[in-house]
């Protein structure tokens, strides 16, 4: 049975009890959150130095109303996800990658970050003391949101004086509704994810809000996700709401050159290096909305949202339907991460870290 949060020991204690969580239906989690045990804090003041982080039961945290991140939203989040292999061991997927990608969010938000090692040790803790909640192998993961935040009171428009990091994880399934169904996208050119000199490139919690009108138009129309285009030429692809995007055309798998408005996808990179294996020729780039209609594939990629097939993208009117089939070659991609991931096929590029 699951235990109210009162029973729980504090500070943290494993123990025996940690590993049950039996009436939990593991085969249809989808990418809601459900609240676990413990979350981790770790806070900085004017030295900038992060220290002494620790567990606590998972809970609301308090916060001054005029604090940075609130008023004016200086704020990081990253994603990572935490696996259970068949032999029970638990395993991250380039956690030190989140950890230099806050560092460089952070450095463009003018916030103090942790340590790589701070940051990869906090996953760590968070996945051990919620080991509870990891899925059975193959039935999802424990997605963790690492935070960062101005949490300091501020109010003229300055840096925040106190920093926040803060972990928290949720066991997730399929990021879409529809499960592992190709994507229906809608290609919007009124709205745009970022700009040239904004902050799109970093995972600013400022990117994400401005998407929302869009996206919730588009998924009361029954798309799935919206395509955005780059605000200049109102032509190039950038990215879908919360992933990066992908065309393949013959032997050529092309994405969107990141030049400072596109989130550098940590998913997106491991497919980039595992397509190369492949032997397709990879490039970044430019990429006008025109080739996507005539590509032979389209898919976005991202940590919650693994690798999803594009079924179908609207653009000013027209639908372009792409062939879906067990052999699309982003589902090879995809099944190869898989295997690294889970330890069926060798990690020759250490992307694994044993919890
Ligand atoms: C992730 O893939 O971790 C993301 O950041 C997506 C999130 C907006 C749900």
């Amino acid at each position: 049975a699951i235990r109210s949060a009162s029973s729980l020991k504090e500070p943290y204690e494993s123990s025996e009890d940690d590993e049950s969580n039996n009436n939990i239906d593991w085969n249809n989690l989808g990418f809601g959150l459900m609240q676990t045990d413990y979350m981790y804090t770790m806070k900085c003041g004017e030295d900038e130095q992060f220290k002494q982080g620790q567990l606590t039961r998972y809970g609301n945290i308090e916060l001054s109303p005029s604090a940075g991140v609130l008023n004016y939203g200086q704020g990081l989040f990253e994603g990572t996800k935490a696996y259970r292999r068949e032999d029970g061991r638990l395993f991250l997927f380039r956690p030190q990658q989140n950890a230099i990608r806050m560092q460089i969010g952070a450095e463009r938000m003018c916030m103090p970050s942790p340590s790589i090692e701070q940051f990869v040790d906090a996953v760590k803790q968070i996945a051990l003391a919620n080991k509870r909640w990891i899925p059975p192998s193959g039935k999802g993961s424990l997605y963790i949101r690492p935070l960062l935040m101005g949490s300091g009171s501020i109010l003229g428009l300055a840096p925040a004086s106190e920093y926040t990091f803060l972990v928290y994880a949720s066991p997730v399934g399929n990021y879409y509704k529809g499960g592992t169904a190709s994507l229906n996208l809608y290609v919007e050119d009124e709205y745009h994810r970022t700009m040239l000199g904004g902050a799109g490139g970093v995972k600013s919690i400022t990117n994400y809000a401005p998407v929302l009108k869009a996206m919730c138009k588009a998924k009361d129309r029954g798309f799935s996700d919206v395509l955005y285009l780059d605000s200049v030429n109102k032509r190039n692809v950038e990215e879908a709401s919360c992933s990066n995007v992908f065309i393949l055309k013959g032997n050529v798998l092309s994405t969107p050159v990141t030049n400072g408005n596109i989130l550098e996808g940590i998913t997106r990179k491991s497919i980039m290096d595992i397509a190369c294996d492949f032997g397709y020729r990879v490039e970044e780039r430019c990429i006008p909305i025109e080739e996507l209609i005539d590509a032979d594939e389209v898919f976005c990629t991202g940590t919650a949202v693994g690798v999803a097939p594009v079924g179908t993208i609207s653009y000013r009117g027209k639908r372009t339907e792409y062939k879906m089939s067990t052999e699309l070659a982003c589902l090879k991609l995809y099944s190869r991460l898989v295997e690294i991931q889970k330890g069926t096929i060798e990690d020759k590029r250490g992307w694994i870290v044993q919890v």
